[in-house]
């Protein structure tokens, strides 16, 4: 018998306790306890009660990601909720922690469940790309109805244990000794003679089919437009709770399930999930000594340095903010304390938050006052002089063994090391913005940083809540590099006949929040005209060049901030199209002899996955990236890569990589060198792999 089910008779109550830490994930071992236990439970003429609870810090918190994708071992989860259902003797759940899918689906199929005041229940398989597969979709809404069994399937967020009293999900939130309290629950039922209570025979939550139908039908309305295939499922599924039997409900959720599990979407969310922890492995941690950071400077008090300091606040670090002058620090100051003052507002945090925060920030314009800090991260404008002459300062001051991080986007960090007397305590942080809220933070490596900087660097994510991702030295590191590549592909298009509102819409169909139009506008165009200016001087004049952003920014149109870009704003109907855009492109047209053609939605994202996937795949031969799921991981947590396609990466796999291939092969003639495959597709198609057969190398 498996030792992670136990199972004790005290007074004729069976408890069951599950014991796999670290958060009692229902695996096969688990299970396979459950269903055996429960078995000679059934026999057991002494037992007259049971209770199912579980070890360590919480009830199991799910099932266990590894057996994602691969058919599991027989007792599956639904069987084992069945046979739990159908005990002849009342069981009772005690809900410690975070009972979370399927632990929350076990939960569902007692007869009886009390909850720790402290505990949290949901059902976040739909961030996944399936549904509760336990039979959580046939219980749940008969208990609690649609509305609420919806909000917590759709939403995936867990609920607290008084809100799940509220609603019926569970019998009671019990304030303390939950042990004593389902015990005495246990007795009491004893005492009575109780007998089970199946939830499927319970109509609760089924009591007003009008109410439920309204219910069912507003989620359908709210999630019409949704990419994401489970979303239906979902809602199908609790609707059938109330027009079908139980069991015939349990088959299409179980149907469900099992097409959605191997689905793409599901796939790729799941590679999403794993490429985030995947991505904290790096070399530098092995055997590292981390530098103590327990205060941190933050040079520039622009849009990225006070979102910075921000984030260190937040995170419970004092921070020192420098700036140029009392005025540009004064503007520094009063964009934190804003942001404090919208938080308390929106009621995010209190007063006393707000104010222990701010009482961490201090501002300067004195570069002595960084002398006894642990790390400055350096966000000033993005101009070679300036950062050297900031690092040249920072050298001078910083005490031996802090890191002087940089926030460049796309300089040339050993170049900035190398003007100052210690090299090897030089990295990027390359935070996003805005940089409180974005997750990644890419940690750009030098020639000479010392590993244990890097390692730090993780580290200090992890406190910030960031996701980290190690880049290597290269113009744009990872993210800039792809979103590069990705611009180009569009340009070309629009050269080529689509228009950029076409661009934008076609990827917003992919997945995207906004297309790549509308975050040029939205970040302002004169950043990446700054940066092909600098690019200029080295760009092979043989290359095919599109003119059409510099030109209208010739003009002075930024977009969202100067009102006018590639779309129109401050209209009542929100942006449009900028027609005298379309006339420069018409122009350019013109000019290079250019016919144009129409392109069709499929055409557009093809493209453009290509050129993102074809410079993912350059960064892994230069060594820039460490592996295909990085880049994944910088495009889903900092440039809005819908999460169900996985990444370019991913999406590259799963389009498949010859046809990807071929694509970029056909393309060719436009532009030889944008659209030459690297060699790894030929190298990976070969040998029948995938880029992710990469990733755990
Ligand atoms: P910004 O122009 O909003 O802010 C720069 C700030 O630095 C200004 O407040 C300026 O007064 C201050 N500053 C300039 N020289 C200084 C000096 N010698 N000492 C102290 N303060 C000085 O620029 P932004 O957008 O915040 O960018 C800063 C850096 O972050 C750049 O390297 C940029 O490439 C990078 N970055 C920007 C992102 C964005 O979306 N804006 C995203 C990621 C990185």
């Amino acid at each position: 018998m498996s030792e992670a089910v136990t199972c004790e008779v005290l007074d004729g109550v069976a408890i069951l306790t599950m014991d796999n830490p670290p958060v009692n994930a229902l695996g096969h071992a688990v299970r396979e306890g459950l269903w055996t236990h429960l078995g000679a439970i059934a026999q057991d003429d002494t037992v007259r009660a049971v209770i199912l609870r579980a070890e360590g810090r919480t009830f199991p918190a799910g099932a266990d990601v590894r057996e994602f994708g691969s058919p599991r071992a027989a007792p599956i989860l639904s069987q084992v909720c069945d046979r739990l259902e159908a005990c002849s003797k009342p069981v009772i759940a005690e809900i410690h922690g975070t009972a979370l899918g399927g632990g929350l689906e076990l939960a569902l199929a007692c007869h009886f469940r009390l909850a720790d005041k402290s505990a949290k229940m949901g059902l976040p398989e739909v961030n996944l790309g399936v549904l509760p597969g336990g039979g959580g979709t046939q219980r749940l809404p008969r208990l609690v109805g649609a509305e609420v069994a919806l909000d917590m399937m759709l939403s995936g967020k867990p609920v607290h244990a008084q809100q799940a009293e509220a609603t019926g999900l569970i019998d009671k939130a019990v304030n303390k000794n939950l042990r004593q309290a389902t015990m005495a629950t246990a007795r009491n039922l004893i005492a009575h003679n109780a007998g089970p209570r199946p939830t499927r025979a319970q109509t609760v939550g089924l009591g007003d089919p009008a109410g439920f139908a309204t219910a069912v039908a507003a989620a359908r309305t709210r999630h019409a437009t949704t990419q994401r295939v489970n979303i239906a499922r979902i809602i199908n599924c609790v609707e059938a709770a109330s027009l079908l039997p139980f069991e015939v409900g349990l088959a299409m959720e179980r149907q469900a399930f099992d097409e959605l599990e191997t689905g793409p979407q599901a796939v790729a969310l799941r590679h999403a999930f794993f490429a985030e922890r995947r991505a904290a492995k790096i070399p530098e941690r092995e055997g590292a000594t981390l530098r103590e950071v327990k205060t941190i400077g933050v040079v520039g008090a622009g849009t990225m340095g006070s979102g910075i300091a921000i984030s260190c606040l937040d995170a419970g670090f004092p921070v020192t903010l420098l700036e140029r002058n009392s005025e540009g620090l004064e503007a520094g100051l009063a964009k934190i304390r804003t942001n404090y003052e919208n938080s308390v507002a929106k009621g995010r945090i209190d007063a006393q938050t707000q104010s222990d925060r701010m009482a961490r920030l201090t501002g300067s314009t004195d570069m002595q006052d960084l002398g006894a800090v642990d790390l400055v991260i350096e966000a000033v404008f993005e101009d070679e002089t300036v950062k050297r002459d900031v690092f040249a300062q920072l050298d001078q001051v910083m005490r031996s063994g802090a890191i002087l991080a940089t926030n460049t986007s796309y300089l040339d960090i050993d170049a900035l090391a190398a003007t100052i007397s210690r090299p090897e305590d030089v990295v990027g942080y390359h935070f996003f913005s805005p940089a409180h809220i974005m997750k990644l933070l890419e940690v750009v490596v030098g020639s000479k940083t010392d590993p244990n900087v890097v390692a730090t660097g993780f580290a200090l994510a992890k406190k910030l809540r960031k996701v980290p991702v190690r880049a290597g030295v290269a113009d744009g590191f990872i993210g800039n590099r792809i979103l590069a590549a990705y611009r180009l592909a569009a340009d070309f298009m629009v050269e080529d006949g689509a228009t950029p509102a076409q661009i934008d819409h076609a990827m917003r169909v992919y997945g995207f929040p906004l297309g790549p139009y509308q975050v040029l506008d939205m970040a302002g165009l004169d950043i990446s005209w700054a940066r092909r200016k600098r690019l200029a001087a080295v760009r092979n004049p043989k290359d095919r060049y599109v003119a059409i952003g510099d030109k209208i920014c010739e003009k002075g149109w930024f977009g969202q901030k100067t009102g006018r870009g590639y779309y129109v704003y401050g209209g009542e109907n929100g942006p449009i199209e900028n027609p005298d855009v379309l006339a420069i492109i018409d122009a350019e047209r013109l000019e290079k002899g250019i016919a144009p053609r129409s392109f069709s939605d499929d055409e557009i994202q093809m493209r453009c996955v290509a050129a993102m996937a074809n410079e993912g795949a350059r960064l892994l031969d230069e060594a820039v990236a460490l592996r295909p799921s990085d880049i994944d991981v910088v495009e889903l947590y900092g440039y809005g890569y819908p999460r169900h396609r996985g990444g370019p990466m991913m999406a590259a796999d799963q389009l498949g990589l010859l046809t990807v291939e071929n694509a970029l092969k056909s393309y060719q003639p436009e532009e030889r060198q944008f659209w030459s495959p690297s060699p790894l597709f030929a190298e990976l198609i070969k040998n029948g792999r995938h880029f992710s057969d990469l990733n755990e190398q």
